[in-house]
């Protein structure tokens, strides 16, 4: 299921999520601007904050760079550790993308997270033609390879990306990919086991999306994830966190901070982690003034991490980008605005200056409690 869908699918729901009681009050009045950046706030709280990164932004845009000295200790590839970005063939890896932005990452002391070993998109073209047997064989090779590669290097790997699906109708609520296919449920068990091998160092995420709104969709995928966890914990498979991707949607669902909380700390309660692995807000649903726009995303930023960072047990906080330029909003007709303006969804504008939402993430970790 695409982004795309998933969209559309929240906004088919109507309610909108500034209408749900939690996110009614007004936006938060900025505090005095602390001296420090996003990062160091998050720090002093014992939160890893950071956004994801790609390779040609880097390269082109030096604001971006000064961005992340202030606002991350982390950063995730968005592309380069993709299937799509390293294998041009069942036989080749293509590594250089990859090592450029561990390298950016390692000059700048940025940790690096992992995204993602396993994933039903962004799979390279030859994929599709790949046996059962191949995809086996090639899972594993993938995994142990780029794993090695890396290990020791790494916070933490996304090991399996979105592997719920309880629309397709599998034991589980597991999602049809063609992981499952080839090798049945006990893949993810596999790619766990491989990961663990191949970096022992590094802490395995689970990582999934639409795990965060009050709907009857997000609740079954909550249910399923703490299932899928459960299982993997009780047979002791290696795994550490669950990633929330949360890409979240302005004037979408409707979100219940308590009934999140409670989710979160039912996967504390597995003594796992949780890691918000791709935050955004997207303003697709909302009017045309850009002022009303960046309220409400404020707000969205503001109430989410709030309710996220009240439980100790969110460790990681990362943004799927920091600027409005180039956000991945943009690259879908689906999810992108009707009228056609740029989506305002990220921290700052496409000028790299801050906006509300800066200010609302800020807020949110001023009042964070500390965790260990
Ligand atoms: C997206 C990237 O941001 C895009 O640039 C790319 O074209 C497609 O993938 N959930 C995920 C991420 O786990 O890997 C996706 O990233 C966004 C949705």
């Amino acid at each position: 299921m695409t982004v795309v869908d998933r969209r559309s699918l929240l906004a088919s729901l109507g309610a909108g999520l500034l209408s749900a009681p939690a996110f009614r009050s007004a936006a938060a009045a900025p505090a005095a601007a602390p001296a420090a950046g996003l990062a160091k706030l998050a720090a002093d709280r014992g939160v890893l904050f950071g956004t994801a990164v790609n390779h040609a932004s880097l390269g082109r845009y030096p604001a971006l760079t000064e961005i992340l000295r202030a606002d991350a200790a982390i950063v995730v590839p968005e592309w380069e550790l993709k299937w799509a970005s390293l294998r041009p063939s069942p036989t080749a890896f293509d590594f250089a993308k990859a090592d450029s932005l561990l390298d950016f990452a390692g000059r700048n002391r940025l940790a690096v997270r992992g995204h993602a070993l396993l994933w039903h998109e962004a799979l390279p073209r030859w994929f599709a033609g790949l046996t059962k047997q191949e995809t086996g064989r090639l899972v594993a090779d993938h995994i142990g390879t780029v794993a090695r590669r890396y290990a020791g290097r790494l916070h933490s790997w996304d090991v399996v990306n979105e592997p719920i699906n309880p629309r397709d109708g599998l034991p589980g609520g597991l999602r049809n990919s063609p992981f499952y296919q080839a090798l049945g449920p006990s893949y993810l068990e596999t790619a766990l086991d491989l990961a663990a091998a191949g970096d022992p160092s590094a802490r395995l995420v689970i990582n999934d999306y639409n795990l965060e709104m009050q709907v009857p969709e997000h609740e079954a995928r909550r249910q399923a994830m703490l299932a899928l966890l459960a299982g993997l914990v009780r047979r002791r498979i290696p795994v550490h966190a669950l990633g929330i991707q949360a890409h979240l949607d302005a004037g979408g669902a409707p979100f219940d901070p308590a009934r999140f909380r409670a989710f979160l700390r039912a996967v504390g309660d597995l003594g796992l982690a949780v890691y918000i692995t791709e935050l955004d807000v997207n303003d697709r649903l909302l009017g045309p003034d850009p002022a009303a726009r960046d309220m409400a995303v404020a707000e969205v930023y503001r109430t989410f991490l709030g309710a996220a960072l009240a439980e100790p047990v969110v460790k990681v906080v990362m943004l799927w980008g920091v600027s409005d330029l180039g956000t991945w909003l943009n690259d879908s007709p689906n999810a992108r605005r009707r009228d056609g303006l740029p989506i305002r969804g990220l921290p700052y504008d496409d000028q790299f200056r801050p906006k509300r939402a800066w200010s609302a993430i800020r807020d949110a970790l001023l009042e964070a409690p500390v965790r260990s």
